[in-house]
């Protein structure tokens, strides 16, 4: 079977054509890295402190559409913060009120408690101008889906682990992040109370368990990436024996699950089985976080773009490219945004990447030839199409990982769906014992870095066969950090009136 991201072209430079073995994965290599993430995810089920953490979110159910309430709910962990008011409507659907502020370079560089009072601040400035339906003494239930790896305790307690994707403030790793957010609520007299910390991949999960029927996975293919999905509470040993037995029992969402957040952007930080390049090297070193989230570097939109950039400067070098020259914006770091990767992937003609090449990266005319133009075009296709295999290599690796990977009957189908805001999403429908259950993952790089589908889809055929590739179906969910917050949000407060 042709191995995943074709390229080959003779024409290419030997300095280029020898790169290509970072980049073109066969279905030997793929298995390879299936197999090696399997491995971390049952390691991080045992044990606590792994890089791939495995988190139990302490969220017990995922919703059947009937669910009916208003939340607040914070959102930090992509681009910008974003406050809602989230009400849940009870048929599957929801209304949403929202307000994005921006969080400056020198807040996510800065001290925590200067970033969690600028969300409190930004939560007070929410309720103020949009409103909220909340009475007046009542203190409105909040749920924070924060996007960095946090050891959960609870559904309302958890530690920072480790920041991730450019953020870096001090004073908050083995912190509380929802003690933290709590004190400057209160700080400010903001009558909020934050009930529920969520992943945004399992607010994704949730959220599409919610409008369309209960989910398996919930993954994440933006900023940074990450997968969140069900699995049985006996599986987590790590949290031994008396916890366990604790979860099967009493509560209102009490059961034999629990939402499982994989943090598998941290897969393989030790490089056993990752097709690392020395761009990727490159690039991790001149990161704010090196030997950490090496999957992430390899997938995601902060990325992309820069290991791009890096392979280009490598052959620039070896002036096999542009005569040898280069361009301010090409020597800058991170000057070449993934989302000019995204433009040349989806260029109508060469004259269209010129103008990338011209324009956006400040290329003079005279330096390129048409060669030229084709090596950029390689460069972006190599890339993405990586990225794409990986992707799959992390959802195959959750499918065989829960017994999925075979069908169980006509109907055992598995749906992906996109979300067409901020970020894309995809949705599997798996029969998972009892009931189905469905996998969802969410994507702007799916859903901005055109042919990333079906190079998943090429990748996931060389690894779940024919049969298990065509069980995915594609789908649409909406809303992933909003509306799963508030659905936690909402099991917490289950929990709580169940207790009084
Ligand atoms: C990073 C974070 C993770 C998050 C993902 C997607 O990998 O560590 O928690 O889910 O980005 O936003």
């Amino acid at each position: 079977m042709a191995p995943t991201g074709t390229a080959s072209s003779t024409s290419l430079p030997a300095e280029a054509q020898a790169l290509e073995k970072y980049f073109v994965l066969d279905k030997a290599r793929l298995n390879e890295i299936v197999a090696g993430f399997r491995r971390e995810f049952e390691d991080g089920l045992k044990n606590f402190g792994r890089d791939t953490a495995m988190i139990p979110s302490y969220c017990l159910s995922v919703p059947n559409g009937t669910e009916i309430g208003t939340f607040l709910a914070l959102d930090l962990g992509g681009t910008n913060l974003r406050v809602c008011e989230v009400k849940l409507t009870g048929n599957h659907d929801f209304t949403v009120k929202q307000q994005k502020y921006k969080v400056s370079e020198a807040l996510k560089h800065g001290d925590a408690k200067d970033l969690f009072n600028y969300i409190a601040e930004s939560v007070d400035a929410f309720m103020t101008e949009v409103g909220t339906e909340n009475g007046e003494d009542e203190a409105v239930h909040l749920g924070f889906t924060f996007s960095f790896p946090v050891e959960q305790t609870a559904l309302d307690k958890g530690k920072l682990l480790t920041w991730t994707k450019g953020f870096a403030c001090k004073n908050a790793i083995g912190h509380d992040v929802v003690k933290l957010l709590q004190d400057a609520l209160d700080a400010k007299h903001i009558k909020v109370k934050c009930s529920a910390l969520v992943n945004d991949t399992v607010g994704t999960l949730l959220s599409r368990s919610y409008q369309h029927g209960p989910a398996l996975i919930g993954a994440i293919f933006g900023t940074g990436t990450n997968g969140a999905y069900i699995d049985r509470v006996e599986t987590i040993e790590k949290l031994g024996k008396d916890a366990i037995a604790e979860s099967l029992k009493g509560g209102p969402d009490a059961g034999e699950f629990m939402v499982i957040n994989t943090e598998w952007g941290a897969i393989d930080n030790g490089r056993h089985v990752l097709p690392v390049s020395p761009f990727d090297n490159k690039l991790d070193r001149e990161s704010i976080n090196p030997r950490k989230q090496a999957f992430e570097k390899m997938v995601s939109g902060m990325y992309l773009g820069e290991i791009v950039r890096n392979m280009l400067l490598y052959l620039i070098d070896f002036s096999v490219l542009f005569d040898g020259h280069s361009s301010s914006i090409m020597n800058t770091h991170y000057g070449l945004d993934t989302a000019l990767v995204s433009e040349v992937e989806d260029a109508k003609s060469d004259d269209e990447v010129l103008k990338v090449l011209t324009k956006d990266l400040g290329m003079a005319k005279e330096v390129i030839k048409p060669a030229d133009v084709q090596i950029f075009k390689w460069a972006c296709r190599m890339v993405s199409s990586r990225a794409a295999s990986l992707s799959a290599c992390a959802l195959a690796a959750v499918v065989l990982h829960t017994g999925q990977a075979q069908s169980k009957g006509a109907d055992d189908t598995v749906d992906i769906g996109m979300d067409g805001r901020c970020v894309g999403f995809t949705w599997l429908a798996l029969d998972f014992g009892l009931i189905n259950r469905f996998l969802v993952f969410s994507h702007s790089v799916a859903e901005f870095l055109p042919h990333f589908e079906e190079r998943m889809r090429a990748a996931l055929r060389l690894i779940l066969g024919d049969e298990g590739e065509k069980r995915i179906k594609m789908g649409l969910a909406k809303d992933g950090s909003g509306v799963g917050a508030a659905l936690c949000a909402l099991q917490a407060k289950k929990a709580e009136d169940a207790s009084v």
